[in-house]
């Protein structure tokens, strides 16, 4: 199964993608997380990207993308994958059916978890990140719960980048809702509400 996660920064993708990979080994690809992990190891497209994502800009498509093809051509994302994060405008979103289709392969669906903007405020200041092990928890975990790694908090979730991450999205990334609707592909789960419920209904509609 090959699915675009599609929603606002800090609507639940990469909380709703790990349960998925746990449950299901599907490959998944966060390309916040790769960038985040080529900063961490200062290596050439890490020190180019670090300005933009401390920004909440976005990084230049053609960085991401170079990324994401060799991402998708390595074995664990043969037999399906879930992309978070990418495609984030509609260069990005033409390049990705592009390459799937010199690969033979087609997006089988594109799922938006939908919150409202006022709740991804709170979410994404109260947000806190395992530095081991990348966990997704909040401001309550002391320690990591999966590995008792030291939480911290990103750079771009501090209140000043939060609302220009919610801008970029509004102009750059929101289109591609209609995008995949006219490709008859879009579903979509309310992703405010406690995140097993949101679970149920994000395998409901991937059929799973
Ligand atoms: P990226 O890492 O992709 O950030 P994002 O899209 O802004 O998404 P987030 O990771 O912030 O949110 P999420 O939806 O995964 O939410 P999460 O599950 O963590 O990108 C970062 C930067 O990299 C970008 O700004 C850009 O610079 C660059 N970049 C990345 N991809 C790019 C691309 N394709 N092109 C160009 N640049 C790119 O949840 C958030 C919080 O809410 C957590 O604390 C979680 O515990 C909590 N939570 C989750 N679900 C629920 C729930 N149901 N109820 C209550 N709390 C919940």
């Amino acid at each position: 199964m090959n699915i675009v996660l599609l929603g606002a920064p800090g609507a639940g993708k990469g909380t709703q993608a790990q349960k998925l990979v746990a449950d299901y080994g599907i490959a998944h690809i966060s390309t916040g997380d790769l960038l985040r992990a080529a900063v961490k190891a200062a290596t050439p497209l890490g020190l180019k990207a670090k300005k933009y994502m401390d920004a909440g800009e976005l990084v230049p498509d053609q960085l991401v993308i170079d990324l994401v093809k060799e991402r998708l051509g390595a074995d664990d994302a043969q037999k399906g994958f879930i992309l978070d994060g990418f495609p984030r405008n509609t260069v990005q979103a033409v390049t990705l059916d592009s390459e799937l289709s010199d690969m033979g392969r087609e997006l089988d669906c594109a799922l938006l978890v939908d919150v409202a903007a006022e709740v991804i405020v709170n979410r994404l200041s109260s947000r806190r990140t395992c530095r081991d092990c990348g966990y997704t928890g909040t401001a309550a975990d002391a320690t990591c719960p999966k590995c008792g790694g030291e939480m911290y908090q990103r750079d771009d979730d501090k209140a000043e980048t939060i609302q220009n991450r919610l801008d970029v999205y509004e102009k750059s990334t929101s289109p591609l809702i209609e995008y995949y609707r006219g490709q008859g592909i879009l579903k979509s789960v309310d992703g405010d509400r406690p995140v097993d419920e949101v679970y149920t209904d994000v395998k409901e509609a991937l059929n799973l």
